[in-house]
C-alpha cells in the first residue's frame, strides 16, 4: 500500500551547507584553513540547532582537531524526536579553500540513532569506492590490480579506460603503481577524498574507482552518500602510527576487518547534503554576484533515492540583517 509522503530531512540540510559553504568560502585563497574551517563550523552548528531533531554528533570535528563545536558525542537540533545521528564535515579540503583549490565542499549526513559507525579513535581507513555499475566487483583484501581487473569486467571496459582517483600520499603509492602498470588514467588529488569518492560513484564523470588510505570521517560520510546515490563503499581501518594502532587496540576495534556500505550507514532513513565551496567536478563552489552569492547543493535521501541538485541565490545583503552568520 502506498505510504504518505514523509519529511525529507535532507531538504533542512541544504540549508545546513549552503550556510558553513557560504561563510567558508569567504576564506578562499587567504592561506588561513583554519579560520575557513571556522566559520563553516559556526555556521553550520547554528542553522542544525535550529532543526527539529534531537541528534547526537557521531562523526564530528572529531578527535583528530581537539574540536570544541560539533564533537562527537554532541547535541545538536531543537531536542525533539526524531532521534539521530549526525555525521558533519562543515569544510571538507580546508587546505584546498586555503589555496583556493577545486574540490572543497561542505558535507552533512543524517541517519536514524544508532544507524552510524563509529570509528574510534580511528583517524585513517582503507576505501575502495565504485559506482552502481561495478557493485559487487571490489573485495579491499584483494591487491589493488586485481579490483582493477574485476571491475572493468563488471563494468563491460576495457581496464586501461578506467580512471582512478586517489589522494597524493606515498601510503597510496602502491595502489599508484598496480594502476600505472594496468595502463589506467590517475587523478591524484591533494585533498577532498568525499568529493572524489563521490565523482567516482556518479555515472558520465571523468572517474571511476576510488581507492586509497584516507580519513575515518570521510569513509562514513561517503557511506551515507553512497547509500543515497547507489554505488559500494568497502573500508578497513588502517593506523597509520603506533600511538593510532596502540588506542584502537585498547577501544577492541578490529582493524582487519571490512567494513561494507551498510556496516558503516545502516537502514535507509538516511539523508545527505553538500554543498560546492570552491568549483569543483562534483559542483560549482560559491559565486558572488550583484545580488549577493550562488550556490549548489547536492541533496539527497536513501528511502526514495531521489537526488537533487539545488541552485540557490541568495540576497546577502538581506541575510546580513536577519543572521547570525557573517556572509
Ligand atoms: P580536512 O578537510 O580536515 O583538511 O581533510 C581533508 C582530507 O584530505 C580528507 O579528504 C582525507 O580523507 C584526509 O584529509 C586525509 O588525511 P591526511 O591529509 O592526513 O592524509
Amino acid at each position: 500500500m502506498a505510504e504518505r509522503p514523509e519529511r525529507n530531512l535532507a531538504l533542512e540540510l541544504a540549508r545546513v551547507t549552503e550556510a558553513a559553504a557560504l561563510a567558508a568560502s569567504r576564506w578562499m585563497g587567504r592561506g588561513d584553513k583554519n579560520a575557513g574551517d571556522h566559520a563553516a563550523v559556526e555556521a553550520m552548528r547554528l542553522i542544525l540547532s535550529s532543526i527539529e531533531m534531537d541528534g547526537v554528533v557521531v562523526i564530528g570535528e572529531g578527535e583528530k582537531d581537539d574540536a570544541p563545536m560539533l564533537y562527537n558525542g554532541e547535541r545538536i537540533g531543537d531536542g525533539r524526536p526524531p532521534a539521530v545521528d549526525v555525521a558533519v564535515d562543515p569544510l571538507e579540503g580546508t587546505n584546498l579553500l586555503a589555496k583556493g583549490h577545486p574540490n572543497a565542499i561542505a558535507v552533512v549526513a543524517l541517519a536514524e540513532r544508532g544507524a552510524l559507525w563509529s570509528p574510534g579513535p580511528g583517524f585513517y581507513m582503507e576505501k575502495i569506492v565504485v559506482g552502481p555499475e561495478a557493485c559487487g566487483s571490489i573485495d579491499i583484501t584483494a591487491p589493488p590490480a586485481e579490483n582493477f581487473r574485476n571491475m572493468a569486467k563488471a563494468m563491460g571496459r576495457k581496464v586501461e579506460s578506467l580512471t582512478l582517483v586517489t589522494l597524493d600520499r606515498p601510503r597510496n603509492e602502491y595502489i599508484i603503481s598496480d594502476a600505472r602498470s594496468l595502463g589506467m588514467r590517475i587523478r591524484l588529488i591533494s585533498d577532498g577524498d568525499v568529493s572524489g569518492a563521490l565523482v567516482a560513484a556518479l555515472p558520465e564523470t571523468s572517474v571511476d574507482v576510488l581507492m586509497g588510505i584516507g580519513g575515518t570521517p570521510e569513509g562514513v560520510i561517503t557511506a551515507c552518500a553512497l547509500k543515497c546515490l547507489g554505488g559500494e563503499i568497502q573500508g578497513r581501518l588502517a593506523p597509520q602510527k603506533d600511538e593510532e594502532r596502540k588506542r584502537l587496540a585498547e577501544a577492541g576495534l578490529d582493524t582487519s576487518r571490512v567494513l561494507t556500505t551498510d556496516d558503516m550507514a545502516k537502514g535507509e532513513n538516511i539523508f545527505f547534503s553538500a554543498t560546492g565551496v570552491t568549483d569543483g567536478e562534483l559542483l560549482h563552489g560559491v559565486r558572488y554576484t550583484v545580488m549577493g552569492a550562488m550556490t549548489e547543493s547536492l541533496v539527497m535521501r536513501a528511502r526514495s533515492g531521489t537526488v537533487r541538485r539545488i541552485q540557490a541565490t541568495h540576497r546577502l545583503d538581506k541575510l546580513r540583517d536577519i543572521s547570525q552568520i557573517d556572509y
